[in-house]
């Protein structure tokens, strides 16, 4: 995207942006040909794909060693940062050589040079700053959950938002970074384990990962260097604490817990092979038996599906002993082991386990792959392994089991309003 190729439509940075935004209107074939041509030049540092910060805390890390990789290999760089605490901002800016800082996101989804945002700030700003991203005409990597818990509404309004502005949005779920769910998921619609009927997962370890979370400040205080109203966002009002804005995990007014922070890593790609919709009824079960939270450390959800499967979720922080996940159908099972997808069908005329089918994992869990995926999605214009619709209809039965947890009740989907019933 460069100012040095003169054929560019691109060459100032309100042209260029403009020139994005008309893209995304005609569905960015031109963007798309014009990064499908720089793949064969030699690219200069203005040519790559910038990418920009939103929250530099412990995940965005991660993201941001990917992308200086992608710098080395002259795919994308990292041109801007944003937090509401300075001293992440700076350490951020230095670690990204030198990108330029902003307090706001919306400073920062101002800056011509970002072509596509990574949001990892705390759940409850991620469906927000989507929306404001996708309006801005970003193409988006959004951590994980897609909302906060009590953000349902807001869930489906980035998928519409995307949808009408032709954005691309990869969830942050990195075991989706495989190609086999899809030939499975093929393979699960052609019928080769029948009708499947159960699913079960669940997501296990010791420790309590919001106490864990590092307080690099402890008398840090709002003011200029430490933003409290942006931290808060549309949270409650309540007065400053360390605990809350270094430890938010702890909370239920900025996080899920269990089902939001871990079951969403699994039940995604259980969701993606079956081509699920949103579920009927959902019961939310767990409590707060070990550690000092607000958010349980045990939790089970239940999801029934129209017609099938009923999905049972399980999690405890108590003990790393897992159990694998499975989809049994009327016909087979589909274990997905630590190795790879087992397929496991079952013949209807002998009721016998007929030999199974077997694929290595590729790239399950690795967030650069995820990362390169939805790279190469900027240009095609297709939708990533992990898209919108997906991480909209998994949020669904995660929040309505958070819901009828902390109000002891079943939660429905009404189809008709698409929108969350307690009964
Ligand atoms: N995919 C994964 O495996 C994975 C792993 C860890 C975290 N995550 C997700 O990433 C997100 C961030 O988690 P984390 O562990 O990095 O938390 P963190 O607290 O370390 O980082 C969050 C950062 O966001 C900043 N922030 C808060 N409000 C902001 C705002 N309005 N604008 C800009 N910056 C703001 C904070 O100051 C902080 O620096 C969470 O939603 C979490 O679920 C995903």
């Amino acid at each position: 995207m460069s100012s040095s190729h003169s054929s560019s439509p691109s060459g100032s940075g309100s042209s260029r942006r403009r020139f994005l935004r008309t893209a995304a209107a005609a569905g960015a074939v031109g963007l798309a040909s014009r990064l499908t041509a720089m793949g064969q030049e030699s690219r200069g540092a203005n040519d790559m794909i910038g990418v920009g910060f939103i929250g530099c805390g412990g995940r965005a890390g991660a993201h941001m060693s990917i992308i200086n990789q992608f710098h080395k290999e002259g795919i994308a760089r990292p041109v801007a940062v944003c937090d509401v605490y300075r001293p992440r901002l700076e350490a951020a800016s230095r670690k990204c050589g030198g990108a330029k800082m902003y307090n706001a996101h919306e400073e920062l989804l101002e800056d011509p040079n970002v072509d596509v945002v990574c949001i990892a700030t705390p759940d409850r700003h991620h469906a927000p700053q989507c929306i404001d991203a996708i309006n801005a005409g970003k193409d988006v990597y959004c951590e994980k959950p897609l909302t906060h818990w009590a953000q349902f509404e807001l869930a489906k309004r980035v998928e519409q938002a995307a949808k009408d502005k032709g954005r691309i949005v990869q969830v942050g779920t990195q075991y989706m970074a495989d190609e086999n769910y899809a030939k499975v998921g093929n393979m699960i619609k052609e019928g080769i384990i029948g009708k499947p009927v159960h699913c079960q997962l669940g997501y296990f370890r010791r420790g309590d990962w919001g106490e864990r979370m590092h307080v690099p400040d402890p008398n840090a205080k709002p003011g200029p260097d430490l933003n409290w109203k942006r931290f808060l966002g549309d949270a409650p009002e309540v007065p400053f604490s360390v605990s809350r804005f270094f430890q938010w995990r702890l909370y239920w007014d900025y996080a899920g817990g269990p089902a939001t922070d871990l079951l969403v890593h699994v039940f995604t790609p259980v969701f993606c092979l079956l081509r699920l919709d949103y579920p009927q009824r959902v019961l939310g079960g767990g409590g707060t038996f070990q550690y000092d939270r607000e958010v349980p450390d045990q939790c089970n959800i239940i999801a029934d599906y129209p017609d099938g499967p009923s999905v049972v979720m399980m999690n405890s922080l108590s003990n790393y002993t897992g159990i694998e996940t499975k989809i049994r159908g009327t016909h087979g099972i589909i274990i997905l082991t630590s190795r790879g997808i087992r397929i496991v069908p079952i013949d209807p005329k002998t009721n016998k386990e007929t030999e199974e089918i077997f694929f290595k994992w590729n790239g399950m869990g690795d967030t650069a792959k995820l990362w390169r995926n939805l790279l190469e999605c900027v240009k095609t214009r297709q939708q990533p392994f992990s898209p919108i619709s997906a991480a909209v209809r998994v949020q669904a039965p995660l929040s309505m089991g958070i819901i009828g947890h902390r109000e002891n009740k079943v939660v429905k989907f009404n189809f008709q309003t698409q929108s969350l019933e307690l009964s």
